[in-house]
């Protein structure tokens, strides 16, 4: 089924299309061809919606139908939309780009791109020994079926261990294996929040999270977190928990995505405690709670906190050791577990046996693994922030003391604009309104360092060239955003 998009509300989201940059130098049906591309690659318009005709676009922005004809031809001509007489015209990619992982796209000949899109790392030189080994611990799993729908043993003993270690008492039976911790996330979404469902999520949050929450149609509320830390504020986040009662609760408390901050052990305590007293679930992604950087102590896990099966921890091997892997877990009470094993033989039976063995080799090397991800992590992010000192002096950032990511504050709400303008010079950006609702977030960047210094030099030498040239194709343009987070 296509679903489609109305004329006023394409108009909604096109905002001031005709205040672009570059918008003196182009024609209107240019102008607009270029902001439904700009929709499309910031993820605000999906793939295959299908588009107004072309009279109801031209009433709702009131410009003539000639106008939006032009337009349609030129999001034709360069492979953004497909048309068919009588059936309508629908949003699509050119051939040569793919969607990537964060769903923004990526051409897929351009080997000069920086992708800054991506917070992710290049594997360790460890992971193909720890496959090789991997390899030859096979034959002890040949003999039997290859489904195990919890994980296997060694893995689950691994994992459970490491949250013992971390001070929370895990047994193998508590951990169930996914195919990484979206997959994770999705499951235990399945299980815990009925379509339609009230979640509350911190404002900005992971991209992905909140498309696994639209999957269930998810209502969601936001709690919006500070650019200084500690980023979340106790009153607000426990008022709104007491307020909208939410079935489930969305928190990143270990070195959040998109901003590195990090929960204080006493709003972690508190968080738990309110959510048991108004009957909500949290689910805590971990995903970063390996990557502490500066000597930064971590505060307990906030499972330790629980005394009621309230919280769902999940966390996984991509952000320490490689995403390629898709190796992440649900950690849960051991009859949660059984319930999410059931869940999920109706989605994907269970994981593969071989990547699960390469992970249990890379567990028993993790103090090594990660000592060097987090070297090579601080070394980057310093750069990352020298380089942005130097160049973009006017943004503001905090420094992450952990994770894989930096959230700046803009000198205006040109997030979008400035994403659009950098791909033109070779560096794809997340813009804030990915991480968050409606669009908001204009003015905030993520800017990851999981990239080699150099190439965080070179994107922030790119990124202030185009970022000037938005200045000079008419800085009053941006004086009254459509929206401002
Ligand atoms: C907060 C958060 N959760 C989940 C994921 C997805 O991780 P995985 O690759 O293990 O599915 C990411 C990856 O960026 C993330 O940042």
């Amino acid at each position: 089924m296509t679903s489609q998009v109305r004329g006023a509300q394409l108009a909604r989201l096109l905002g001031q299309w005709h205040a672009l940059p570059g918008r003196r130098r182009s024609p209107d049906y240019a102008a607009l061809a270029g902001a439904v591309r700009g929709l499309l690659a910031d993820g605000r318009l999906p793939l295959g919606v299908r588009l107004p005709a072309e009279r109801e676009l031209a009433e709702a922005l009131k410009i003539s139908r000639t106008t939006v004809t032009a337009a349609y031809r030129e999001l034709r001509e360069t492979g953004h939309l497909a048309s068919r007489r009588g059936a309508g015209s629908w949003t699509m990619l050119p051939g040569t780009h793919r969607v990537a992982s964060t769903g923004l796209w990526t051409p897929l000949d351009d080997r000069d791109m920086i992708d800054l899109g991506v917070a992710a790392l290049a594997a360790p030189p460890e992971l193909l020994p720890a496959a090789r080994a991997a390899a030859e611990d096979l034959p002890r799993y040949l003999g039997g079926a290859g489904y195990h729908p919890t994980g296997i043993i060694e893995l689950r003993e691994a994992v459970a261990d490491a949250y013992t270690d971390r001070g929370l008492p895990t047994s193998p039976d508590q951990i169930m294996v996914t195919n990484g911790t979206q997959h994770a996330l999705d499951l235990v979404l399945r299980l815990a929040l009925a379509p339609g469902g009230n979640v509350l999520v911190e404002a900005p949050s992971y991209p992905n999270a909140l498309a696994a929450l639209a999957a269930r149609r998810a209502r969601i509320t936001t709690h919006g977190l500070a650019l200084e830390e500690p980023g979340w504020d106790a009153d607000l986040l426990l008022g709104g928990l007491r307020q909208t009662r939410p079935k489930l609760a969305y928190l990143i408390p270990d070195f959040q995505n998109p901003t590195g901050h990090l929960m204080p052990a006493a709003l972690r305590e508190r968080v738990v405690a309110t959510a048991h007293a108004v009957g909500t679930d949290l689910v805590v992604d971990e995903s970063f709670v390996d990557l502490p950087l500066d000597g930064t102590v971590l505060p307990p896990p906030t499972a330790s906190f629980d005394r009621h099966s309230r919280v769902v921890t999940i966390g996984g091997m991509s952000k320490p050791f490689w995403g390629g892997l898709r190796i992440g877990w649900v950690r849960a009470s051991a009859p949660q577990v059984q319930r999410l094993a059931a869940a999920r033989v109706g989605v994907d039976m269970a994981s593969p046996v071989l990547d699960q063995l390469v992970a249990v080799h890379l567990l028993a090397d993790a103090p090594a693994i990660v000592a060097a991800r987090r070297a090579q992590l601080t070394a980057q992010r310093d750069a990352l922030l020298t380089a942005l000192a130097q160049r973009l002096p006017e943004w503001r950032v905090t420094v992450p003391h952990g994770g894989v990511t930096l959230w700046a504050e803009l000198d205006g709400p040109i997030s979008s604009a400035l994403a659009r303008a950098a791909e033109e010079v070779g560096v794809r950006l997340a813009p804030g309104p990915r991480f968050g609702l409606d669009g908001t977030l204009e003015r905030f960047l993520r800017l990851p360092f999981t990239l080699p210094a150099a190439d965080l030099v070179e994107a922030v030498g790119r990124i202030a060239a185009v970022r000037y040239d938005l200045d000079r194709g008419g800085r009053s343009q941006w004086r009254e955003p459509a929206v401002i987070a």
